[in-house]
């Protein structure tokens, strides 16, 4: 695609599953202006994801980009290509996500398990965006889009419940490293909407809500539980791309016009 094209440059990061996913095949069906990158690290897995975009004869157009965010090469070359091949980004999501299960027996707070929840939930969407900026700044009306959890919010965390509060769920939930990372996350969102304050890029943490989906390889489970498809997570997406949310830049959002405490 010409650099000079009039289409909207979407990029998403792990979009071939899950949430991300969803949001490609919704973005790339929600408007002919729209034009959908899927960041992917596995080609195999990659071409046969957009090939299922493009199955639904989506209104906008699809491709895909590799791009593992813990690798600073990966992100490097990224940056390198799509600004050859497109010169600018409208829209960045912040997709890519791990909830890595420890091993058998092995603590979740061990410095490997941390790391690794750090590296992709963390560091990946920090080293990114900064290697992106110039291309986001390029587009003059940008928007950033991290995703989230309500399990990063440290205000509800400590909310003085009563005992029949299904708030007590973000207090039960295992798994600190997940919490920490996305807590973190929480302050990049908001670190980047001040630090970009004099232009026109706009910033949103938002949680996708608990969907099924494969994270922390609980699909089953989650199944059972009757939890929402992650097609309602990238809807609210779809609600941030077109507008709707402008008016909450800098926030912790969630879908259906909700927000979070930080
Ligand atoms: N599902 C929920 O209930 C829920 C709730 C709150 C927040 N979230 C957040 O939503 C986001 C998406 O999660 P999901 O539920 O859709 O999870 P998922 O189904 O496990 O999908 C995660 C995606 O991230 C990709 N990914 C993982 N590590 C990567 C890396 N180093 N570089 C690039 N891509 C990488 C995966 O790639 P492969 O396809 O190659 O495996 C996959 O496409 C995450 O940030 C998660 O924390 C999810």
């Amino acid at each position: 695609m010409s650099p000079n094209s009039e289409k909207q440059i979407i990029l998403i990061t792990g979009a071939t599953a899950g949430i991300g996913f969803d949001t490609a095949v919704l973005l790339a069906s929600s408007s002919p202006s729209n034009h959908v990158i899927m960041g992917a690290r596995n080609a195999t897995k990659a071409e046969a994801k957009v090939k299922e975009v493009q199955a639904k004869n989506p209104k906008g157009t699809v491709s895909w980009i590799e791009l593992d965010v813990d690798s600073d090469a990966s992100i490097e070359a990224a940056a390198k290509k799509l600004e050859q091949d497109f010169g600018r980004i409208h829209i960045l999501i912040n997709n890519a996500g791990v909830c890595p299960e420890p091993a058998s027996g092995s603590p979740d707070t061990s410095r490997e398990f941390l790391r690794a929840t750090f590296e992709t939930n963390v560091y990946g969407p920090t080293l990114l965006t900064q290697a992106l900026l110039p291309l986001i700044k390029a587009s003059k009306s940008a928007k950033v889009i991290n995703v989230t959890s309500g399990l990063g919010s440290i205000s509800m965390f400590n909310a003085d419940l009563d005992a029949s509060s299904v708030l007590h769920y973000f207090k039960d939930v295992q798994g600190i490293g997940y919490r920490m990372s996305k807590s973190a996350l929480n302050m990049l969102s908001a670190w980047q909407q001040y630090q970009l304050r004099d232009t026109a890029v706009k910033v949103w943490a938002y949680c996708p809500g608990y969907v099924v989906t494969d994270l922390g390889g609980d699909r089953e489970e989650r199944e059972k539980m009757g939890l929402e498809s992650s097609e309602t997570s990238a809807q609210g997406i779809l609600d941030i791309v077109e507008g709707k949310r402008d008016a909450e830049k800098g926030g912790f959002v969630t879908k259906r016009g909700g927000s979070y405490p930080w």
